[in-house]
């Protein structure tokens, strides 16, 4: 590493979805009063920041990343004293907030937009993109994430405006300056008020060029990243991670240029696409071990020293990884903490991530999503069946991971008092945070002493990265060595028992960490077992 290390670069962060997490008043949505009463659990993991989903005020089309307000907190999750108290509450705690930015679109009841749309010579109007057309021809066939054209006419002003996002969420015309500034002074006073960084958003998409059919990385992205990285960061002591679908390890070099010019760390999504056939994530198709290898060793290899990168399993828009790459069990999960926590990159754990959390099969209506909800409505209607719809639904659906938090194995996992804005996965009553904080052999206890070993080892932040047995498609094994100490980490990636040659391992050391009671025999690992040497 040629650069002075960064805090970040040791922490490890846990994503909150307020919505899911806990409930304080009996509405059946997870709040931050709710939230600030569970900071201590959330400071036993050993975590250093928690990113916070969306709290600002919004209609909630897209569960609040649809913003009418960037300067205060939706009633459904608290007050502004309430975010207050939450950062006073978690600063004193040695907790960093990382606050959701949604720089790309607000809502279309944001101020902005409301007077954007009124006519073509309002002040507001270019803040937005739009373009001519008559209702019936949009400027070019764009489609938007959720289902049907990015272009939404609008009667007021007799344009068309794009929305990468439902129509509900207009994208914002980076290419004026003053909306530029606007964001970063609203980013500042964040800052000011104790944020300690921001997780921005489908940020690769903002300098956009629908007419050329550009979202993610327009000419002038990486001028506005600067920009926003001069106007805000600078001399700040701020952990930033951009949000970046299209980021290659090339363009990851820009993102997180050790020099600071722009963000902290990128989060990336190439080993996540990975299961999906063709263009959309609906259409299923097995992990590929081999390319699940490769991606994994190309991030590893090409960003030493010239970036920094995210390591996730999950997030609030990806189901859960123990179901997805797992059979659902204890081994499964502690196994893929083990092989993503032995990598180089800041590590997020996503709330449930940590006590193996599973996936749902709800029926169609149970589902809140407005992903799924509309992608079941396009697909029903274009003659795809009911069974083929739930199945991808239940492997790929966003809600999987947005069912409430299972804290015990009390009425609703004690999530709330009231009536759960969505259904509490049924297995809370054995899989909960409760029951785990009782068995040193959890997969949370688990999760706590990996996190515990990151901070122990500088290997795991600095060391080179070796893959072992590349050509094997039931293990994962790899070395990070930094001249001072080698770790190797070895999994077996799935649920047979299975055979190797000793010799192609270089396990010499100690062993410091199995996920079986018991250390491997040379040789064998056991199903889904995970086993990681230090010399
Ligand atoms: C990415 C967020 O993680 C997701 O939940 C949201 O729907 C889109 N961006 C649009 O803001």
């Amino acid at each position: 590493m040629n650069t002075t290390p960064k805090w970040w670069q040791k922490a490890v962060i846990y994503e909150v979805y307020p919505r899911s997490f806990q409930d304080s008043d009996g509405d059946g949505i997870g709040d931050i009063p709710g939230l600030i009463s569970r900071l201590d659990y959330i400071k036993s993991l050993g975590v250093d920041a928690i990113w916070l989903g969306p709290v600002f005020k919004s209609p909630q089309d897209d569960n609040g990343y649809d913003i009418s307000d960037y300067q205060d907190i939706d009633p459904l999750f608290g007050s502004l004293a309430d975010m207050k108290r939450l950062l006073d509450e978690a600063n004193a705690r040695g907790l960093k907030i990382i606050v959701d930015m949604v720089l790309n679109h607000t809502s279309d009841e944001h101020p902005w937009f409301m007077e954007a749309k009124k006519d073509r010579t309002n002040p507001k109007h270019d803040w937005y993109v739009w373009r001519d057309g008559t209702p019936d021809c949009p400027p070019n066939d764009m489609l938007s994430t959720f289902g049907g054209s990015a272009w939404q006419w609008c009667e007021d002003c007799q344009q068309f405006y794009f929305h990468q996002y439902s129509v509900k969420q207009p994208d914002l015309n980076w290419d004026n300056p003053e909306v530029r500034h606007a964001l970063y002074d609203m980013m500042n006073w964040w800052a000011d008020n104790g944020a300690g960084g921001f997780r921005l958003d489908v940020i690769d998409s903002v300098a956009k060029v629908p007419d050329e059919k550009i979202t993610a990385e327009g000419p002038n992205l990486h001028k506005y990243i600067k920009e926003m990285s001069a106007a805000v960061l600078k001399g700040r002591d701020l952990v930033t991670v951009g949000e970046c679908w299209s980021a290659t390890p090339e363009t990851a070099q820009l993102w997180s240029n050790p020099d600071g010019s722009e963000l902290s760390m990128v989060f990336q999504f190439e080993h996540i696409c990975l299961d999906q056939d063709g263009p959309f994530k609906w259409d299923l198709k097995k992990l590929p071990m081999a390319d699940l290898k490769r991606v994994m060793r190309r991030w590893q290899t090409e960003l030493t020293g010239k970036g920094w990168n995210s390591l996730f399993w999950e997030n609030h828009d990806l189901p859960r990884i123990v179901s997805r790459w797992g059979d659902g069990s204890e081994k499964a999960a502690t196994m893929l903490a083990t092989v993503l926590f032995g990598m180089q990159g800041t590590p997020y754990i996503f709330q449930g991530q940590e006590i193996g959390m599973t996936n749902v099969k709800y029926e169609l209506e149970d589902y809140r999503d407005i992903e799924i909800r509309n992608m079941a409505a396009e697909r029903l209607a274009d003659g795809y069946s009911l069974e083929s719809v739930m199945e991808s639904i239940h492997a790929k659906g966003r809600d999987n991971a947005r069912t409430p938090m299972q804290w015990n194995a009390g009425e609703n996992a004690g999530f709330t008092t009231g009536k759960p804005w969505i259904k509490v996965n049924p297995n809370y009553t054995t899989l909960n945070v409760e029951a785990q904080e009782k068995d040193p052999n959890s997969v949370l206890n688990y999760y706590r002493y990996l996190v515990q070993l990151r901070k122990e080892q500088d290997v795991i932040r600095d060391g080179d990265y070796t893959e072992i047995m590349p050509d094997w498609d039931n293990i994962f094994a790899y070395s990070r060595d930094d001249g001072n100490k080698k770790l190797t980490v070895l999994a077996n990636f799935s649920g047979e028992t299975v055979e190797y040659p000793a010799w192609t391992v270089d396990t010499a050391g100690e062993p410091i960490l199995c996920n079986y009671g018991s250390w491997p025999e040379e040789g064998l690992l056991r199903p889904w077992e995970a086993v990681m040497y230090l010399k």
